[in-house]
């Protein structure tokens, strides 16, 4: 949430950070600014995409080596001109960006007023900080640097932050509390971020700053201290990270290009992990949590979103498979609830970007109790990757449309292969039954291939349900979730509204909505509910229902019962799950784009959801 951008070097810093806040659109997109170090600190805001503001600024003086930005997802105040960042402090010493929320906003300001006259022109809690640091600044008479720290120090609350000060023009100074930073090192150059994505074409040297660091940054040197002043030694990390990977590459959509990147991101998900001869399932990076896991009583999952999602299907597949029991928890109500945790328990975190906050407070949680905590995630040297006790990393790739679908696709794979790798450790699954999951497995990038050719199809119903307000997805067992996901994808990008249901549910209340204006989804590929779901179809037919059913290739009873098949390829009901979400993100994707949605910006979200 918010991105943040910053250079300090010898190049035009304008170009350098507004390249890179349009990179870091997806982490917010409401309004945009920027402050450039010229005779002064100079600073241009504007409501909108970091395009608004390029065009706002297209005719000021934009020059300057040194300069930070910002895109802004608004936590406190609307969107507008004056609560975009930057925020100068009320006497000019101070400009700076922020990532995060301070939460002891409302008391820092009170104190401040308290103390002088110090009013703030926004409604945002960034301004106070900006104060904060003045007012300490002032009084103490102390370096920009130490007054960062000291008024840090007095701050709750989490912050990715970049500081200009006016009486210290060479230099940035950064800090992190909970809101992710890195730094690329250049030559004689320094580039600053929320993540890798705006740094990657200049730099694959990077430094990732952790909770309660500071940094100092001029052309020339960098020195990275404690909150607490105690002086680190910056650790510098290759990024393995191409830049083709974080561009359109001919796709219209970032959404639409990562729905059809699947059958490789899944591919890299498996490899190295899934061998097809002899089959064989390596998890290399839990062997270190290998004797929690073989101990454990329960599984407690954890995640968010599309992440929690991900995760249900995970539970139907670990409790199959390995017979082992699992809880799949929103992590925004695990972290509060008081939860009972115990010593033998495997807690696993799920999450795209690494950096969701009720996730990261959820492994904390977690850990503190003494769970055994692992991580799934995409972004590598993410904060939950740091955190967590062991991991398997999704490797789908940056993923750039805030409507996660390929990060979906792989966490099921992590997840599908860890059930088989444990299933097989705990001695609940056949060596037959292994080898042929596994099989089936290697499968799925072709099969999704194969789905993918029939995008027309797609469009086609698209084009008939747009205007629908309201759909209903359904699904049964391990295929519920995958409902789920159908449905969120259909509101966040177009903003119609869509409910995910397990089927059979449906006589429970659903079923009253359906009428001849209702699209309902249904998932009835070949498995064991199958008749039940033919059953489900009939009766949303019986009500006049329309029926977009997801069906096994050659399925000729349901053609006859709905209005419309998508046909996926037979497959093991284990591997469903990543067949049949595919026609339901390009169903999503296209109404989206009909319906004139902005399909990797939708309105009011953000791909990070740094703050609770
Ligand atoms: O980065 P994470 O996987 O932790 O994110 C969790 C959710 O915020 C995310 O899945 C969200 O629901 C997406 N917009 C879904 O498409």
């Amino acid at each position: 949430m918010c991105g943040i951008v910053g250079y300090i070097g010898n190049k035009e810093a304008f170009p350098i950070i507004i390249n890179g806040l349009k990179r870091l659109e997806y982490r917010g997109y409401d309004s945009a600014g920027i402050a450039l170090v010229q005779n002064g600190i100079v600073q241009y805001k504007k409501q909108g995409k970091v395009a608004d503001l390029e065009q706002f600024s297209c005719t000021k003086n934009t020059s300057g080596s040194i300069g930070i930005g910002h895109t802004r997802w608004a936590t406190h105040g609307e969107p507008n001109d004056v609560n975009a960042h930057p925020h100068t402090s009320m006497h000019g010493k101070f400009t700076i960006i922020h990532n995060g929320i301070i939460e002891n906003y409302s008391s820092l300001c009170r104190q401040l007023a308290e103390r002088g006259a110090y009013k703030c022109a926004s409604e945002t809690d960034t301004e106070i900080l900006a104060n904060l640091i003045e007012y300490v600044y002032e009084k103490e008479h102390v370096s920009a640097e130490k007054a960062v720290r000291i008024a840090l120090s007095q701050v709750e609350g989490a912050y990715g932050l970049l500081v200009l000060c006016a009486d210290e023009p060479d230099k940035i100074i950064a800090a992190r509390n909970g809101s992710p930073l890195v730094i690329g090192v250049g030559n004689g150059e320094y580039f600053l971020a929320s993540d890798a994505t705006p740094i990657v074409e200049y730099t694959n040297r990077i430094i990732y700053l952790n909770d309660k660091e500071i940094a100092v940054i001029s052309k020339h040197e960098l020195s990275l201290k404690t909150l607490f002043n105690d002086t680190l030694t910056p650790i510098i990390q290759e990024l393995d990270l191409d830049i083709e990977c974080i561009e359109k590459a001919g796709f219209d959509h970032f959404m639409q290009k990562e729905i059809f990147e699947q059958p490789k991101s899944i591919t890299d998900t498996f490899r190295g992990r899934a061998s097809k001869n002899p089959p064989e399932i390596y998890l290399g990076g839990l062997y270190n949590v290998m004797d929690k896991l073989d101990k454990a009583d329960r599984i407690i999952v954890v995640a968010c979103g599309t992440s929690w999602h991900a995760g249900l299907v995970g539970e139907y597949a670990i409790e199959e498979l390995a017979r082992i029991p699992v809880e799949v928890e929103y992590a925004s109500e695990f972290r509060y609830r008081n939860p009972i945790i115990r010593a033998n328990d495997v807690v696993i975190a799920i999450s795209q970007s690494g950096e969701t906050a009720d996730t990261l407070a959820a492994v904390r949680l977690a850990k503190n109790a003494g769970a055994t905590v692992i991580g799934v995630c995409n972004v590598v040297g993410s904060s939950i990757t740091r955190e967590t006790d062991a991991g398997v990393y999704t490797h789908a790739g940056p993923e750039i449309g805030v409507a996660s679908t390929k990060a979906f696709t792989a966490q099921v794979t992590v997840l599908t292969m860890m059930a088989l790798f444990l299933g097989k450790r705990r001695k609940e699954l056949a060596t037959e039954r292994y080898e042929e999951l596994i099989t089936e497995l290697y499968n799925v990038p072709a099969l999704i291939e194969e789905i993918l050719l029939d995008n027309e199809k797609y469009l086609h119903v698209a084009r008939l349900y747009k205007d629908a307000p309201n759909s209903i997805y359904l699904g049964r067992g391990i295929l519920f979730p995958v409902a789920l996901e159908g449905a969120l994808k259909m509101k966040e990008i177009s903003y119609i509204h869509a409910e995910g249901y397990p089927a059979a549910e449906m006589k429970h209340g659903p079923i009253a909505l359906i009428d001849e204006n209702m699209p309902v989804i249904i998932i009835a590929t070949k498995d064991k509910s199958y008749d039940k779901v033919v059953s489900n179809i009939q009766e949303v037919k019986a009500r006049k229902g329309k029926v977009i059913a997801v069906v096994s290739k050659g399925d000729t009873v349901i053609a006859q019962l709905a209005d419309h098949v998508f046909e996926v390829p037979e497959c093991d009901s284990f591997i469903a799950p990543l067949t049949t979400v595919v026609p339901l993100q390009l169903l999503s994707y296209h109404v989206a784009v009909l319906r004139a949605c902005n399909v990797d910006q939708p309105r009011n979200l953000a791909k990070s959801v740094t703050v609770e």
